[in-house]
């Protein structure tokens, strides 16, 4: 008796000691990841956050691409509530981080050995001062034309490889009463275009000059009057109702066969999969004209919000994030490609093993580059200036040489 009274006390000590110590694992999560594939996506890591015994608050702000969410996150940090986890990418990492809000999360990045798996480029974007300041998910390639395989077989067309062969199937498909391009008017779709167009025509280091380095001889040179011109012609192959859709309606008019293209990035995939299409059956993917490979990372960043339980949310995420079997799963239903260089592609399909490829060709060769349209590649300030000329001359008739001059003038004013 008495030994068992010692015993019982002894482990009530210790559950106490334990409990005070281990602080359940809590997240509010902000994300703009709504739509079909992207909600299946998240959904793995909520379940996975779960199944670790976390928390998870949802905070979805519905917007492709995420200007609505940002300026969801602002309003939060504002009024001195943000949430603890948010969906964040590119420089905008460093400019939260110039604002003292975010954590520092090295020890869980040092503890999981991230400088390993991780390839460079991405784990530069991934850290602040040197220390690690967001976990990375996948990447995205943003420069991929998709199409519907049937309407394709049906009017006689291939892939196009050239922007000049994509305007004359564009055309063809007009004459026969198909819309050949699927688009939603939203500032950050025509940005899309836009870079896609624009790697094909200036080149993998005329893009690199233009939309890294903001040069103002290639932004007002003949090759981008030329980029203009393209968009010009693209937007003389959108349906009239164009104006305000969602990226992911425009991916269902092609996968209905209302529409042949759409030039989106692969999340695009991530639709296509979750409504049960087969790559290279029902659907066809393409790099856009050109060579190189525009990346666009998804990452996460935690904020500076204090307390046990929400620390250790934090700690918990962003290690599950960077986990080698959330990556695959994860990026087998998002369309994109693991962040992690060790996780094997078996199991994904034909368009992200030509991701990986083009990727790992356009890093050796110097045409890997970061998308100015998703946020990777230059500041809010100086992308927000060239997206604003960008949808302000495809919705008007702004000639592509007053288009250059604007877009000069706009980065300017921005810096
Ligand atoms: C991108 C984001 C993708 C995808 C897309 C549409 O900016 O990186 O993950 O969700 O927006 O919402």
């Amino acid at each position: 008796m008495i030994r068992f009274t010692a015993l019982a006390t002894l482990s009530a000590v210790a559950l106490t000691a334990a409990s005070s110590a281990w602080a359940e694992p809590k997240a509010e999560v902000l994300h703009w990841w709504t739509s079909g594939g992207e909600a299946k996506s998240v959904a793995v890591l909520q379940q996975e956050f779960s199944a670790n015994g976390g928390t998870w608050t949802d905070m979805p702000v519905a917007g492709g691409g995420g200007d609505a969410a940002m300026t969801a996150l602002r309003a939060r940090v504002l009024s001195g509530n943000a949430p603890a986890a948010v969906q964040l990418k590119g420089p905008a990492i460093q400019e939260w981080y110039e604002e003292g809000v975010l954590a520092d999360i090295s020890a869980v990045a040092e503890a999981e050995g991230w400088a390993d798996v991780l390839p460079a480029s991405i784990a530069g974007h991934m850290k602040c001062d040197g220390t690690w300041c967001a976990a990375p998910v996948n990447v995205h390639r943003v420069d991929w034309i998709w199409a519907n395989a049937d309407v394709l077989k049906a009017n006689g067309i291939d892939m196009p490889t050239t922007w000049d062969e994509f305007n004359a199937a564009a055309e063809k498909l007009k004459a026969a009463g198909i819309i050949p391009l699927a688009h939603g008017g939203q500032a950050w779709q025509d940005a899309t275009v836009f870079e896609a167009a624009a790697l094909g025509i200036l080149g993998a280091e005329g893009f690199h000059k233009a939309f890294v380095e903001l040069d103002a001889d290639t932004l007002t040179s003949d090759a981008m009057v030329k980029v203009f011109d393209q968009m010009r012609t693209l937007r003389g192959y959108v349906d009239d109702n164009f104006s305000g859709r969602d990226w992911n309606l425009a991916t269902a008019m092609v996968m209905n066969g209302e529409a042949a293209f759409q030039i989106m990035g692969d999340w695009a995939k991530g639709e296509f999969l979750a409504a049960g299409k087969v790559p290279g059956q029902d659907f066809l993917c393409a790099s856009t004209p050109g060579d190189g490979f525009l990346y666009n990372v998804d990452s996460f960043a935690m904020f500076d919000v204090g307390g046990a339980d929400k620390e250790a949310g934090q700690q918990l995420l962003a290690k599950l994030i960077v986990g080698k079997n959330f990556q695959k799963v994860f990026n087998l239903n998002k369309g994109s490609i693991p962040a992690r260089t060790d996780v094997a592609l078996d199991e994904f399909d034909s368009c992200a093993h030509l991701s990986a490829q083009d990727m790992a060709d356009s890093s050796a060769n110097g045409s890997l580059l970061p998308s100015y349209a998703h946020g990777m590649a230059l500041r809010g300030a100086q992308s927000g200036a060239i997206t604003d000329v960008v949808t302000a001359h495809f919705n008007s008739d702004m000639s592509s040489e007053d288009a250059v001059k604007m877009l000069a003038q706009a980065v300017a004013n921005s810096m």
